[in-house]
């Protein structure tokens, strides 16, 4: 995988503007004089500490940063103000208008979207700025009608254990005991059985596209990076005309069953972090729906 490396500064395309050195989280550009007292800018990083957020290439004014291993900074003018290129109140419009869709048109979804869905889950934050996320897209209908029946027989499993709850209630406790024993697992789990019979498909609802993320189990923040890029892929694809819901129990099973992650060809060492679908909707809302109030405590 390519990476960003930062090399030095082109002395002479450097006006000294010193913007580089406000960027640079890790304070890695600096100024020193030479024997002549003049002011130069130096990047130092000789500990490696530089994480490649490229802030600094998409600051100098003069193109004046070095650098290897990676695509040009992408420079437009509206960076400098993002607040104008989408109001508040269009935003929230947008953030309320995203609604998870279980119900989808037939019709595929064109690959330059999906490209575009991943293309926006790229530029997404990332701890560290690791960028680690690997991605697999499914829109062979078989293929996403054999994980559905996959996902799904996690189900049934769940619905054989139910016959022996009570022999097993006295081995969990907490949510799970709660959720052993509650009514509405048992209607849950017949209403899933009967329903799939029809031939509804409750785990993936027929999406065109699923999209899968997985990735190197480094850090805590792993399943926090894999959240913020699907996120990012969820507006992508609203703004595309498409709909998305995250499939949890599909993220479940897959990072539960070695087996399951294997079929998939997903790496030994990497885990599923996401799942999602992605489609047309078949449904037009109407607006947002209600959330709860905020709970927040002000320290101020
Ligand atoms: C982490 C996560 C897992 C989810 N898993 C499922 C799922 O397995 N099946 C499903 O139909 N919806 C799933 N959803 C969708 C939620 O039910 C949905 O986001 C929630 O009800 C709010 O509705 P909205 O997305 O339309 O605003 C999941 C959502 C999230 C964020």
């Amino acid at each position: 995988m390519s990476r960003l490396k930062i090399l030095g500064i082109d002395e002479k395309k450097c006006i000294k503007c010193e913007d580089c050195i406000l960027s640079c989280s890790p304070r890695l550009f600096q100024v020193i004089k030479n024997k002549k007292m003049e002011k130069k800018i130096i990047f130092d990083d000789r500990f490696h500490r530089c994480f490649r957020c490229g802030h600094c290439l998409t600051i100098c004014p003069v193109d004046a940063i070095l650098y290897e291993g990676s695509e040009p900074p992408e420079l437009f003018n509206e960076a400098k103000h993002p607040e104008k290129i989408l109001s508040f109140d269009d935003l929230m419009k947008l953030i309320r208008s995203r609604k998870s869709i279980r119900v989808f048109k037939e019709d595929p979804v064109p690959k330059e979207k999906i490209e575009a869905i991943l293309e926006a889950m790229r530029y997404s934050p990332s701890a560290s700025n690791r960028q680690n996320r690997e991605y697999i897209v499914i829109t062979d209908k078989e293929k996403i009608a054999s994980l559905s029946n996959d996902v799904g027989s996690m189900m049934l499993k769940l619905g054989k254990l139910l016959k022996f709850k009570y022999l097993l209630a006295p081995f969990v406790t907490g949510v799970l005991r709660r959720r052993l024993l509650s009514p509405r697992t048992k209607y849950s789990l017949d209403m899933y059985v009967e329903r799939t019979k029809k031939g509804d498909d409750l785990m993936l609802f027929k999406a065109p596209c699923v999209i899968i993320l997985h990735a190197p189990q480094y850090s805590r923040m792993s399943a926090a990076d894999a959240g913020i890029a699907i996120t990012h892929g969820m507006f992508a694809a609203l703004s595309l005309g498409l709909g998305t819901c995250w499939i949890g129990f599909a993220h479940e099973y897959l990072s539960r069953f070695k087996k399951a992650r294997r079929k998939l060809g997903i790496p030994k060492r990497n885990d599923v972090f996401g799942v999602f679908i992605v489609g047309y909707p078949d449904l037009e809302f109407l607006g947002g729906a209600p959330r709860r109030p905020l709970k927040v405590q002000w320290m101020e």
